[in-house]
């Protein structure tokens, strides 16, 4: 990494951006945060600094405003780009599409605009294991064929397109696609993790619900599935590794032309009760489920094969599955009280 590259991370006061960030400034590079605040909140910026001892510059700004987007370009010397900045829940998604594709695609439009104006040829980008759609066949590696059952996802895969064309247009530009799986877990201070807006989608949060007594139990969504034990199977992966896989792909996209898309998961996938069972065993804590119909839109089984990653990037996930229970709860007691 040349010294002190300075690095525009979007969205970086969100759950992924704020480990994202953590780890960056302790890897020595300057960091940028452009943030709406619209799924986080500034306290994020006190807790990186708090863990690092340095305070990321800060640009309340939505990234779709051009001009906010230009001043601040013009204010700092952007290296790099890491894109994370964009609207997230599936649901909402379904029931508001123009609202995700208006936000998400002019974000990335936008940012690629004023990054050709400054001549910022390198950006990692955000998308997600949802772009396979209903996999064909798991693990799934990045050549297998993608599809979206969501707008969301949609939003994702359409941002890969776009960065796609303008890399083919632009040869000075690198672009590295990662494909998130199912991001879990928390920083070991306890300080940053997720804080879902509402009653949270995602399983581990509302596992952590149930343990601090919000929720009086877990509606375990279908138990009919074609998997060993009838429930939905993830491929979970703890947040600092998904943090640190973007670091990798900062390095790499410094020698790299054109376009990389890389899995980002463990290689391994759980079950809804394999998830219960550990977090139950990780935390000593009685998780009480009852099971539920489907939810719409989900699938059977949805997990990685991350040899690419690991070949390309030298980058494998090496967390535990207790350590995403013990780390969710950690920050749930410490902080998402
Ligand atoms: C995991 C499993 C559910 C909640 C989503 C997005 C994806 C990405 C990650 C952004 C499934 C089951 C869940 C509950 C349950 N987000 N479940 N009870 O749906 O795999 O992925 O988040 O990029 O785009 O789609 O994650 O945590 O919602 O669900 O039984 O209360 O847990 O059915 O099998 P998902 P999830």
């Amino acid at each position: 990494m040349p010294e002190k590259e300075t690095v525009l991370l979007t969205g970086g006061a969100g759950y992924i951006g704020s480990h994202i960030a953590v780890d960056l400034i302790d890897s020595g590079y300057n960091v940028v945060i452009a943030d709406n605040f619209d799924n986080s909140s500034p306290e994020v910026i006190d807790r990186i600094e708090e863990i690092t001892g340095v305070r990321p510059i800060l640009y309340e700004i939505d990234v779709t405003n051009e001009e906010d987007l230009r001043q601040l370009f013009k204010e700092n010397q952007i290296d790099s780009v890491i894109h994370l900045a964009g609207l997230k829940a599936v649901g909402e998604s379904v029931e508001l599409p123009l609202k995700y594709y208006s936000n998400n695609l002019n974000a990335t439009l936008n940012l690629l605009k004023i990054m050709e104006e400054f001549g910022v040829n390198k950006i990692v980008f955000s998308s997600s294991a949802t772009v396979y759609g209903v996999p064909e066949t798991v693990p799934l590696t990045e050549d297998m064929p993608t599809s979206c059952t969501n707008p969301y996802g949609w939003t994702k895969l359409m941002g890969e397109q776009i960065l796609t064309d303008a890399a083919k247009a632009n040869e000075d530009l690198s672009v590295i696609l990662l494909r998130y799986f199912n991001p879990v877990g928390a920083h070991k201070s306890g300080l940053i993790g997720e804080k879902p807006n509402g009653i949270p989608n995602n399983l581990m949060p509302y596992i952590c619900d149930v343990a601090k007594g919000k929720r009086d139990h877990l509606s375990v969504f279908g138990n009919d599935y074609p998997t060993k034990d009838g429930t939905g199977v993830r491929d979970y992966i703890h947040i600092l590794d998904l943090s640190s896989g973007h670091l990798k792909a900062l390095e790499y996209a410094q020698d790299q032309k054109g376009v990389s898309v890389f899995n980002l998961g463990t290689g391994t996938g759980y079950s809804v009760l394999d998830i219960v069972n550990a977090f139950e065993k990780a935390n000593n804590i009685k998780i009480p489920y009852e099971f539920t119909p489907r939810r719409e839109g989900d699938v059977a089984e949805c997990y990685a094969d991350p040899k690419k990653a690991l070949e390309i990037l030298d980058w494998q996930a090496v967390h535990s599955l207790e350590e995403m229970c013990q780390d969710s709860w950690n920050w749930t007691q410490k902080t998402n009280s």
